[in-house]
């Protein structure tokens, strides 16, 4: 069975004061059925690993470089990402891909360097509004799928996450039946069937149980809703209970 996960991207944002969330967050789900994992901005990994010291919260990075050390200014090995307690990095974001031009080969390396590092990859593919309306929607995404997971990847070091763009942030989701249908094409198509397929893009309380209710979707990647405590949390709940 491949394992549930509910994962929060807190993307650019969270300051210290914001850690007090993942104290309400650890007390009121001391021990989830599913894996809880927050990927805060690089600033607050150190301190939200030694908060989660203990606890079942786990934490991780949003991005990182290829290489293990070097003349890389600004950037972040996923060596550094493991040593400040990350057990994932989310990698291949559409954010990524759009703001920084980061292609699947790119991201398949970054892949290739978390494992090594031992850090699961949770690799985020999903196609554009215009690619949804072209009808090419599961050529995009099992494109992506196959260009950015690298050889070698299993269950144990890759998770997948479907994120349609045009759903990011936006309120907006696919229909359940849309989900599906990407869903069971990314189950066929993963090299380990047994591999985590995370949905993301405007998940909340109202709408995770329905969401969670499909076959193949094992958890979600959670943007403006893993801020609060308590939408997360809810979340979390979800599904558990699924
Ligand atoms: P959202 O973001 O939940 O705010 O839509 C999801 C994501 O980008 O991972």
């Amino acid at each position: 069975m491949p394992c549930k996960l509910a994962a929060g991207n807190w993307k650019m944002n969270g300051l210290r004061a914001d850690l007090d969330e993942m104290r309400a967050l650890i007390a009121a789900h001391p021990d989830p059925d599913c894996g809880m994992l927050i990927c805060p901005p690089a600033t607050l990994l150190a301190p939200m690993a030694d908060l989660a010291q203990g606890s079942r919260l786990l934490v991780g990075g949003q991005d990182c470089h290829t290489a293990k050390s070097g003349a890389h200014t600004g950037d972040l090995s996923a060596d550094m990402l493991a040593d400040a307690g990350a057990r994932h990095v989310i990698l291949g974001h559409s954010e990524r891909r759009a703001d920084h031009g980061e292609g699947s080969d790119l991201v398949a390396a970054k892949a290739r360097a978390a494992q090594e590092a031992g850090l699961t990859a949770i690799i985020c593919v999903g196609e554009t509004e215009a690619e949804r309306d072209a009808g090419t929607t599961l050529e995009v995404v099992l494109g992506q799928l196959r260009e950015s997971v690298p050889d070698g990847s299993n269950a144990g070091n890759t998770v997948i996450a479907y994120e349609p763009v045009w759903a990011i942030g936006t309120g907006r989701t696919p229909t359940l039946e849309q989900i599906a249908e990407v869903h069971d094409a990314l189950r066929a198509a993963v090299p380990d069937a047994e591999m985590s397929l995370l949905y993301g893009g405007s998940v909340k309380p109202g709408n995770a149980a329905d969401i969670f209710a499909l076959a193949n979707v094992d958890g979600a990647l959670v943007g403006g809703a893993s801020l609060k405590a308590s939408d997360f949390g809810a979340i979390i709940a979800a599904l558990d209970a699924a």
